[in-house]
């Protein structure tokens, strides 16, 4: 971490099962030097199956929190953001989408565009940050390529351009042809990497000769012109066909990839923009985590660094209090040992321990600027529920613990008008689970839940909601700042309530931000 290597900082958006944990396997092994922190899932190989960080990942064989990965490649160090596999992400997905620089979709050629994916790609085309796409399992019988790219271009709204193209699928996959250089990446049984000339080659029977070139033909004359400038800013996104299973087309991929993944970029913090190249060191705090390490009770607090170098010892101001602290040898990079780290650049992440100061969205500077990162994004919750304790008398940990896991960013919290009754609201079931494991272990509390069957949230940003537009399929609530929110069952619901309540103006709290 002392070195002084280019930073490419991304997290992969997929659907689970579509090859993330596969694709980050290989890149790390081509990557040579591993150093990783937590978890890949690591099925097969179990070789970086490191974290069971908290016991409920144990109990439900999943990873529940994102950790960090490095490889160096071309002299390029690169840093990986894992994000939750499971379907039941969380906002830890979303925000760690936030402290990523680059985006990589992965997608099976099988299904095409699946739930999850679309919804981890609005958070990244919402910051215009470049996203690559890796086409995965083309050794499967799968969606014709150009039907793959059509796909993304109509549900994705944007605009694609392959960086390779296959030639033939499952069984009668032959190979990639890659478009800049003209080359064949043979695909063969042994999976060692064989590159030919399209010229020399030797290994296509005319009847794919021709279908290739009728495709690139094809392509030339109707595909997006490619521009970097258009990768950069997310409007077209470079698209690799491979198999990650197979090794094949991977290494293309990653040699791309350092080329065209993003540099640390200048970031907004309070309205002006920040260079990476500032002598001021600046990160802001994207997730906490509680309990990393049943050896260590204690939480972390993973840091995105923006500008500026960090170094070991070094005095920061928490940008929100004016509270000056020194970051001496509790704070650690992230590792599956706990390393301590000495160095650090912009574009990486580094793990501080939290004795209960930082909040998710804090940022942290050295001097005494007043910074403060854009707001970290409050996500609107799909999942609502009543809380209570279930023993009354543990009224005073129960607040407590309730105040805390809020402040992490664990789950949001809303509160009923009259009676005060805590809602809380989250992107993902297992956010619940967590909350629930979490006031148990930590603050001793038993929660009963009483779930609901709201879906949606929209804040009122103008009129007044009065007790006669509201019935059982919307419920009015306050978000921890007072404002009111509306809870509706499902999107039938909202319409029908705007239709007829078109005073209200609703937002869903993106714009809020
Ligand atoms: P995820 O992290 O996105 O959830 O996906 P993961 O890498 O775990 O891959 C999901 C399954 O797909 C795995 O099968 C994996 O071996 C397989 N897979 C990944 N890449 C390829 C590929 O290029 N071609 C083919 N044919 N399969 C691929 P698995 O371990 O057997 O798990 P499962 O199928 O029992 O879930």
């Amino acid at each position: 971490m002392s070195n002084e290597q280019p930073r490419r900082t991304f997290a992969i958006i997929s659907h689970p099962d579509a090859g993330k944990t596969t694709l980050t396997e290989k890149l790390l092994y081509l990557g040579g030097g591993i150093r990783s922190a937590g978890t890949v899932k690591g099925k097969k190989s179990g070789k970086f199956a490191t974290s069971d960080w908290m016991e409920i990942e144990k109990q439900r064989g999943i990873s529940v929190t994102s950790s960090v990965m490095q490889l160096i490649y071309k002299d390029v160090q690169i840093n990986i953001l894992d994000t939750p596999g499971h379907e039941d992400f969380s906002e830890d997905t979303y925000r760690t989408l936030t402290a990523v620089d680059t985006a990589v979709m992965v997608i099976d050629s099988v299904k095409g565009i699946e739930a999850q994916t679309l919804k981890l790609f609005k958070v990244c085309s919402m910051r215009g940050i470049p996203i690559l796409t890796f086409i995965n399992k083309l050794d499967r019988e799968g969606k014709e390529p150009l039907e793959l790219l059509a796909e993304i271009e109509d549900v994705l709204e944007m605009e694609t351009y392959p960086m390779n193209w296959p030639i033939g699928m499952g069984k009668t996959l032959r190979g990639i042809y890659s478009i800049p250089d003209k080359k064949i990446e043979v695909y063969n049984e042994s999976h060692e990497r064989e590159i030919v000339p399209y010229e020399k080659q030797q290994v296509l029977q005319s009847f794919e000769k021709e279908k290739l070139e009728e495709d690139i033909m094809l392509l030339e004359e109707a595909g997006n012109e490619f521009t970097e400038e258009k990768v950069q800013n997310g409007q077209l996104t470079p698209v690799f066909f491979g198999s990650a299973l197979s090794s094949f087309g991977v290494q293309s991929f990653l040699d791309n990839f350092v080329q065209l993944a993003a540099e640390p970029m200048p970031r907004k913090a309070s309205g002006e923009w920040v260079s990476p190249n500032s002598n001021t060191f600046t990160g802001f705090i994207f997730k906490i985590q509680a309990n990393m390490n049943p050896n260590h009770r204690d939480r972390i607090a993973f840091l995105r660094i923006c500008s500026g170098k960090f170094e070991r010892g070094m005095e920061v101001m928490l940008s929100r209090t004016g509270k000056k602290m020194r970051l001496s040898q509790s704070h650690s990079f992230f590792a599956s040992e706990r390393e301590n780290v000495d160095t650090a650049m912009p574009g990486d992440i580094i793990g501080l321990y939290d004795s209960g100061v930082f909040q998710v969205g804090d940022t942290l500077v050295n001097g005494n600027e007043m910074l403060s990162y854009e707001e970290m994004p409050q996500f609107p919750p799909e999942k609502f529920a009543k809380i209570m304790a279930k023993n009354a008398l543990k009224h005073k940990q129960y607040h407590k613990g309730i105040s805390q896991l809020v402040q992490e960013g664990t789950i949001q919290l809303y509160k009923t008008p009259y009676f005060e009754d805590f809602i809380i609201g989250a992107v993902g079931e297992l956010q619940f689970q967590v909350f629930e494991y979490r006031m148990k272990n930590e603050y001793n509390t038993d929660i009963e839940f009483q779930h609901f069957s709201y879906e949606l949230a929209r804040w009122v940003t103008k009129g007044e909601v009065t007790d006669k537009m509201l019935d059982n399929r919307k419920m009015l609530v306050n978000d921890q700042q007072g404002r009111p929110v509306i809870l509706f069952e499902n999107e039938f619901t909202l319409r029908f309530f705007q239709d007829k309540y078109p005073e209200l103006e609703l937002s869903t709290g993106w714009e809020l931000l």
